[in-house]
């Protein structure tokens, strides 16, 4: 995400990050090839795929398959845990694989509140019991205009915003970020108004693909990815997937949200994937697939239009982007 002023920040500096990447990792595999050949000629055991690549994350045994997930070549495990927007422990990509090792998920709880019949402050643990877990593969489109595939671990939103019992004032429900200085050391600089806050409409959070990931590739979700509770939401913009949770708010009214609070005009409270919605300052026509060369089409919705369109049928989507 860019906060530099309008007139100091080029498109063409959005990609540059993604092309870098992509270099770095040709230069990477190129290396490896060889390695890797000599390895498997060796007999050496280190010689997998970055799947294996995981070493300190309690693995997640039986997940469901889920019926939501689609059948497009996974992003890199490599890629997904070192290129992050994680403003908490840095404003660059790199920053929050770096910075976010020290950081301990644990003990973790969740306050429930606003508008429901069951509020109240969940241990992380409780929180997650009556939810069985499933991998579901969904697409993560940022609004830099870089997207990824990614094998996430969890259950669906609703499901859990249900048991709080939501009455009938709560027509969104909103979501915060963990705000500890000493922990999330970005948030000593006033990049942000922290914590960090999302928010949704009911219907679209009660939306069966809204979901809530503890985990990502099979094992628990890496600190930088949002550890240890995140929302995603696959036919928005990367920004409205808010990591590290701590509170959930149904609210009556529309909920403040970090990019819309900071730059209305550029993030909108919806803010759903739409490649005929131009960012003001880049197309969002399309976007580089983090591990390929070449630029793809942005599909409307993400290309879940088919589940989630009804939910916005009768609004203008540029005037409500
Ligand atoms: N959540 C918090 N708390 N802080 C952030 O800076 N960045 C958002 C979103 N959730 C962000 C956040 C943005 S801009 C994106 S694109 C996604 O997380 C990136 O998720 P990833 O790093 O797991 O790919």
């Amino acid at each position: 995400m860019l906060i530099k002023r309008p007139e100091a920040i080029k498109p063409s500096e959005i990609t540059d990050q993604a092309t870098y990447l992509e270099r770095r990792r040709f230069i990477r595999d190129s290396g490896l090839l060889g390695v890797g050949v000599a390895a498997t000629l060796a007999g050496l055991p280190w010689a997998k795929n970055s799947w294996a690549e995981a070493p300190d994350r309690r693995p997640f045994p039986e997940l469901r398959k889920s019926p939501f997930s689609i059948d497009e070549k996974l992003t890199e495990y490599e890629d997904a845990t070192s290129y992050n927007n994680f403003y908490e422990f840095g404003t660059g990509k790199s920053d929050p694989k770096e910075n976010a090792q020290s950081f301990v998920p644990r003990p973790w709880s969740v306050v429930v509140d606003g508008a429901c019949e069951k509020p109240g402050s969940y241990d992380l643990e409780d929180f997650l019991r009556p939810h069985p877990l499933e991998e579901r593969i969904y697409r993560l489109r940022c609004v830099e205009a870089w997207s990824m595939v990614i094998p996430w671990v969890g259950f669906s939103l609703g499901d859990a915003l249900k048991r709080f019992q939501p009455t009938s004032r709560a027509k969104y429900v909103a979501f915060y970020t963990l705000h500890d200085p000493e922990r999330m050391p970005g948030q000593k600089r006033q990049v942000l108004k922290w914590p960090y806050r999302e928010g949704l409409r009911m219907d679209e959070a009660m939306h069966p693909l809204a979901m809530l990931a503890v985990g990502m590739y099979g094992a628990e979700l890496p600190n930088q990815n949002g550890a240890p509770l995140r929302l995603v939401v696959p036919w928005k913009y990367g920004f409205k997937s808010i990591k590290s949770i701590v509170r959930i708010s149904f609210t009556e009214e529309q909920p403040v949200c970090t990019w819309n609070q900071v730059q209305p005009n550029e993030y909108g409270f919806y803010s759903n994937v739409n490649p005929n919605v131009d960012h003001l300052r880049w197309s969002q026509k399309k976007e580089r697939r983090i591990g390929n060369w070449l630029k793809q089409e942005t599909l409307m919705f993400n290309g879940y239009a088919e589940q989630v369109a009804s939910l916005y049928s009768g609004m203008d989507l540029k005037q409500y982007f």
